[in-house]
């Protein structure tokens, strides 16, 4: 059974509370149950972990293979518009990295247009909400061959 990991970086652990009309309504509970389910529809397992760490988040990144995880879906928060610790641990991994973001950012304020870790990703999947996560999972086991 394929094993996915699920990052999600800094403040996504407020989702629900933090600007709903931006990032929705659903609490990081109900967004990785639904992770979850879905993962349970296509027969892979699922991990989400949250961390408003970078550095932390860049140790996640670095030991997932040998914890067992086949990809990453990544929503790196700001950190997706200037880490460049977080790029180079994705460049540094075997593991396909999949970036997603609950917002569109391309059509939000121009700093949020540019993604310094998009390029060391498989693809960027942005603006669906929740959704997001879904086809994200799915793209995940696309890089896997699984589909
Ligand atoms: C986000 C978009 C980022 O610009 C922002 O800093 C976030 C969330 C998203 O999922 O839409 O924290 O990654």
């Amino acid at each position: 059974m394929a094993a996915i990991l699920v990052l999600h970086g800094p403040n996504l652990n407020l989702l629900g509370r933090r600007e709903p009309d931006v990032y929705g309504h659903l609490t990081l509970a109900e967004v990785d149950a639904a992770i979850g389910q879905h993962a349970a529809t296509r027969g892979v397992r699922v991990e989400c972990r949250q961390s408003n760490h970078e550095g932390v988040l860049v140790d996640m990144i670095q030991s997932a293979g040998q914890q067992g995880f086949d990809a990453i879906i990544l929503n790196p928060g700001a950190l997706t518009h200037y880490s460049y610790a977080l790029r180079d641990a994705i460049a540094g991994t075997p593991v396909p990295v999949i970036e997603v973001h609950l917002s569109n950012i391309h059509a939000r304020e121009p700093f949020r247009h540019r993604s310094v870790t998009a390029a060391t990703c498989r693809g960027q999947i942005a603006g669906f909400g929740l959704d997001s996560y879904l086809l994200g999972l799915d793209a995940a086991l696309g890089c896997l061959g699984r589909r």
